[in-house]
């Protein structure tokens, strides 16, 4: 089996290579497109321990929103799932990942769901701490304790660039607070959610983190639970539902796996009780999500029998 899944994730890259082609780098954070879009990276880390890698898998990228998962499951663990889920929602919006539009239109001003910007904008504001400085090196000290790599940084480079040109997540904040359904300093909450989306990962950084969720929350092999299973779950669900935005129910019919996708190409996938894996692939279909990341994925899954339908 092991040998398989080596051999199946070097042949899915040679496979889908030329796939960028169908996609294009993030402009409209500047930094993010001088990404290489032909690099290709993969991941697979089974509850058993073993790991599978191939291509640019130690390649750096930033996490952007696949943030979104784990500090989700750090923010129900500061406040509870009632507290959480009675200032965000848990429906699909069938919209982009930075609408506004949704917020409007509804009778509640509540973000429909995590993991488009406006609910994990609210989510990273309900993180516990102090000040900022604090609230960060707790989101930091947590993804490390997900990734076993104690020497996660930040890009800078990519922070700067989204600080600067974020004025779409600025402007879904003030309305939040307009709406006050957030609470404190709006550009002090956009500043620690432009740091969490700036946190540099590789590919087995995802596919660890990955892991923990497909392992129930527990770090494989050492027995410690990091997130609560019934928090687990929760952040799983969403993630078939949510988790590819606008793109969820095609994936789930593809691909069928708890999936998280950032804009600096980086896709998350998780096959519960399995394995964790973790995927780069800069160029981007039209609604944010890497295009040759998914053509791996939808490969694996079948080849693997994964899917959990
Ligand atoms: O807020 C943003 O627009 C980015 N920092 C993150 C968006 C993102 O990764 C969407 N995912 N595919």
């Amino acid at each position: 089996m092991s040998k398989d899944i080596q051999k199946m994730i070097e042949l899915a890259i040679d496979k889908y290579k030329d796939f960028h082609r169908e996609g294009r780098l993030p402009t409209y954070i500047p930094a993010l497109s001088e990404a290489n879009p032909e690099d290709i990276g993969v991941y697979v880390s089974d509850i058993e321990g073993n790991n599978y890698y191939a291509g640019a898998y130690e390649k750096k990228f930033t996490i952007q929103s696949i943030s979104k998962i784990i500090t989700l499951a750090l923010a129900i663990m500061d406040n509870g799932v009632e507290d959480v889920f009675s200032k965000v929602g848990f429906e699909p919006t069938g919209g982009s990942f930075n609408s506004i539009l949704e917020m409007e239109k509804s009778d509640s001003p509540k973000p429909f769901n995590p993991m488009i910007n406006a609910g994990a904008i609210l989510v990273t504001s309900t993180i516990k701490g102090k000040s900022n400085a604090e609230k960060i090196s707790r989101i930091v000290d947590f993804y490390r304790k997900l990734t076993g790599n104690a020497h996660l940084t930040m890009d800078n480079k990519v922070y700067t660039s989204e600080k600067e040109t974020g004025h779409r997540n600025r402007a879904m904040t003030y309305y939040m607070k307009d709406a006050k359904i957030i609470q404190g300093d709006a550009e002090e909450i956009l500043d620690l959610y432009f740091q969490q989306c700036s946190i540099l990962v590789n590919c087995r950084d995802l596919a660890r983190i990955a892991n923990v969720f497909a392992n129930d929350g527990v770090i494989a092999g050492t027995g410690e639970e990091v997130i609560p299973q019934n928090i687990v779950k929760k952040v799983r669900t969403l993630m078939v539902t949510c988790g590819m935005y606008d793109a969820s129910g095609e994936f789930a019919v593809r691909v069928g796996l708890p999936a998280k996708s950032g804009v600096g190409g980086g896709i998350m996938a998780l096959a519960p009780q399995k394995m964790g894996i973790g995927i780069y692939g800069p160029a981007l279909e039209g609604k944010g999500n890497s295009v040759v990341g998914m053509k791996v994925l939808e490969e694996l899954s079948k080849e693997l029998n994964l899917s959990i339908f």
